[in-house]
């Protein structure tokens, strides 16, 4: 790097790239959300980010999967991928690039890290016989097989022997080991990175990373018989769309990622192969992996086979987005197992959203509007009321950004309705339908709404990540300046700095007029 110029390291998020012979439900949505989120979150403290989302659209799932629709495995993809591109749209997604597994670029990348492996002495060629699961796309010893079957799924197994490069994932069983010790970070929530602990005291088998019984993949370099296996290739895309190897500025703005945002059910492939794949190909790993929870509905799996597959875009139509992607982050906590029930939904779309935040910003700009004429005047100074309510905020907004810089979404969420339980309260406690009786109380009442408005204010501001389109209905008809951009720019390029600083609403400001941010529905 140059001495007058450094390039600052972009805050690199990652979601899983999804398979292209399913179409997106509410698992894919909660994932792609949560790490969406979390690049608002880091925007708004001022960071550069980069986020990364795609398809992965290779392997004998997908080679089948268009057999069964009577497609190409190309027009399969083609197809399901923009089914993927219109919910993040629709969900308000803003991902800075979206990775196809099927582009040039990535097959030119994957072939670079497999013979960068391959020139470590870390790949041999050898024969492969186990059980294998064509939906898991993953082999098991006799042992793992849970009565017979896929202990992942529980679908029958095949016998399968076929020719095989291996990666020597063995020699890298305790300089992974090593590097989980010295990096409790490295795997979260704390009990996922035990559960990898515990994989690994079984010992690392070598791995098979080529097949030669479909051909819908990339080629092994120098052996085309051969195709890459799906996940050696699926994980590189968080190379591949980061430069490599090709874009070594780019790469060094990126890599490592600071953040993998996985479900549970594919830990493994991101704590033990990618790193291990990394280390030989002598390249940095990944600051954190972060597995979170399986959300089931209505206390059942969700399954194509039970017909109770949640589509997001059907709830974006019925709820809007905001109210969709709140649930999601405050219903359970990032890390844990959740259910997605209809009653649920409505209870807090009723309640916190509606009842607790609506109603604030309703009744306050109601009352700016009928005893100010809409104009925000000074405060007076301020008493114990104002106080308690000026260092809730405080607390409010500590709270907020802690939890939110540990994925605590839930907890995020949570810190901010005392503030807004409490602003609700204090006008209740000030009665500015009463004070507007009494001229004598002028002053107070405006101090009193001048302090209901710089509660919202704050709270827009931190909700900004989390329902982008609510905080800037928000915004606007508090008056605000600015907007908050769904490209990904912050409220008026207001950073989380302005949430912490209360009375910063400016005087003279003209509010708009009030419309219901968030409608009860029925349950
Ligand atoms: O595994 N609850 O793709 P995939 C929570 N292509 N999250 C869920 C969920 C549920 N019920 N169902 C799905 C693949 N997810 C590979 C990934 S990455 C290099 C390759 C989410 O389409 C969750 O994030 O099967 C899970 O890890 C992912 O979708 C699996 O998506
Ligand atoms: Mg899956």
């Amino acid at each position: 790097m140059s001495e007058t110029y450094t390039m600052a390291k972009a805050f690199f998020i990652t979601t899983p790239i999804y398979y292209v012979n399913d179409v997106p439900h509410l698992g894919h949505a909660y994932t792609t959300v949560a790490a969406d989120t979390l690049a608002r979150f880091k925007r708004l403290e001022g960071r550069e980010v980069f986020l990364l989302t795609g398809t992965d659209e290779h392997g004998q799932k997908v080679e089948k999967a268009a057999r069964e629709y009577g497609e190409t495995p190309i027009q399969l993809a083609d197809r399901v991928v923009n089914r993927y591109k219109d919910l993040w749209t629709r969900l308000q997604i803003t991902h800075d690039r979206f990775i196809r597994t099927t582009e040039p670029h990535h097959r030119h990348a994957v072939q670079a890290i497999y013979r960068a492996v391959q020139a470590n002495g870390d790949i041999y060629l050898g024969e492969y016989e186990d059980w294998y699961c064509t939906p898991c796309e993953t082999f098991w010893t006799e042992k793992e097989l849970v009565e017979g079957r896929c202990p992942s799924c529980g679908r029958p197994v095949e016998r399968l022997k076929e020719a095989s490069y291996f990666f020597r994932m063995s020699k890298y069983e305790e300089p992974l080991r090593r590097h989980i010790e010295a990096h409790p970070e490295f795997i979260q929530p704390a009990s996922r990175r035990n559960e990898i602990l515990g994989f690994l005291k079984e010992g690392l088998r070598d791995l098979s990373v080529s097949r030669t019984t479909f051909a819908w993949g990339i080629p092994v370099p120098d052996d085309p018989r051969h195709v890459i296996y799906v996940w050696f290739d699926a994980l590189t895309n968080y190379l591949s769309a980061a430069g490599y190897p090709d874009a070594p500025g780019e790469l060094a703005r990126l890599w490592p990622a600071d953040v993998h945002i996985i479900g549970k059910d594919i830990l493994r492939f991101h704590a033990v192969y990618w790193p291990t794949f990394l280390m030989a190909a002598r390249l940095a790993l990944p600051e954190a992996v972060f597995a979170h929870g399986w959300w089931t509905v209505e206390g059942q799996k969700m399954s194509k086979s039970l017909g109770n597959v949640v589509e997001p875009g059907a709830l974006v139509e019925e709820f809007g987005v905001d109210a969709v992607r709140y649930f999601l982050l405050r219903e359970v906590p990032f890390g844990q197992d959740g259910d997605f029930s209809r009653t649920a939904f409505v209870h807090r779309l009723n309640g916190e959203l509606a009842n607790d935040l609506g109603n604030l910003l309703n009744r306050t700009l109601t009352m700016v509007q009928r005893y100010l004429q809409g104009r925000v005047a000074r405060p007076e100074a301020p008493g114990p009321l104002d106080e308690e309510l000026r260092d809730t905020a405080a607390e409010a907004v500590r709270g907020y950004r802690t939890a939110m810089a540990e994925l605590g979404f839930s907890r995020g969420l949570q810190s901010l309705w005392p503030l807004v339980n409490l602003a609700n309260k204090y006008v209740d406690e000030n009665a500015p339908w009463t004070l507007a009786k009494e001229p004598a109380k002028a002053s107070r009442l405006r101090t009193v709404l001048y302090h209901a408005l710089e509660a919202l204010r704050i709270t827009a501001i931190c909700l900004s990540p989390v329902m982008p389109g609510a905080a800037e209905k928000m915004w606007q008809q508090l008056g605000l300046q600015g907007s908050s951009v769904v490209g990904g720019e912050t409220l008026g390029g207001h950073r989380l700095a302005d949430a912490e600083q209360w009375g910063r609403f400016p005087e003279g400001t003209a509010v708009g007029r009030p419309s219901p941010l968030f409608p009860r529905v029925e349950g």
